[in-house]
């Protein structure tokens, strides 16, 4: 089983950003976090195309783009042109999330929702097989550093259900409060793709961070 690790950038330092890329090109992740914030669907703003343009630019690995904003259809086909290479938009987003996971498979990138931790993994019973993702949140999204819910475990496991001889191929990935004290258990409970914003970026060494959550994912 390969184990994703995706460093969420809204935790790097944005003065500093092309060494932050660098280092993440250099370490052991697999993808970037790219968090997108509208003030609308989430109590923040966070930054939009030209950061990411600049991201992209520099980024040896693929995107892993997380919509948190209000309809998130109009802008799909510009962040694929930005350079995403997943596209996450939230559940809560989207009136016609059908429609929205098709136009994010048909500008060219996979497909992947994001539940808020009140939403149950059962509403996404209709739409299972198109995915290429789920994106658990196990925080409130808006902002990095928050505390991990533990109500997170029994989602994974129901989704680990719901996917079993439907999906089987679908990413389970966890965002928010997960670091090397939790990736274990979240592996245990069957989650694949991980990421981390403070637990990387908060830490003397982030690349070694990096490396010991791969290590901590794979025993
Ligand atoms: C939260 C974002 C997360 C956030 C994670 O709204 O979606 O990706 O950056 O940050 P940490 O790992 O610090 O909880
Ligand atoms: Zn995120």
């Amino acid at each position: 089983m390969e184990y994703i690790i995706a460093p969420s950038i809204l935790s790097a330092d944005f003065g500093n950003l092309q060494r932050d890329i660098e280092m993440i090109n250099y370490s052991e992740a697999d993808w970037f976090h790219v968090d997108v914030m509208d003030g609308v669907f989430v109590p923040n703003i966070s930054f939009g195309f030209p950061v990411m343009a600049a991201v992209k630019k520099h980024a040896s690995k693929p995107l892993d783009v997380h919509l948190m904003i209000v309809e998130p259809d109009q802008y799909i086909a510009d962040f694929a042109k930005a350079g995403a290479d997943r596209i996450t938009v939230h559940y809560e987003a989207c009136t016609h999330l059908h429609r929205s996971i098709q136009l994010i498979k048909s500008s060219g990138c996979k497909a992947g929702v994001a539940l808020n931790p009140h939403t149950p993994v059962a509403l996404l019973q209709d739409v299972i097989s198109d995915l290429d993702l789920v994106l658990i949140m196990s925080v409130n999204p808006g902002f990095g550093g928050q505390q991990f819910i533990h109500n997170t475990y029994k989602k994974i496991n129901d989704l680990k259900r719901m996917i079993d001889g439907v999906n089987e191929d679908l990413i389970i990935e966890v965002d928010g409060g997960v670091g090397l004290q939790n990736i274990g258990a979240l592996v245990q409970a069957g989650a694949n793709a991980f990421v981390a914003g403070n637990a990387i970026f908060g830490t003397e060494n982030p690349a070694e961070t990096i490396s010991q959550m791969k290590g901590s994912a794979t025993k």
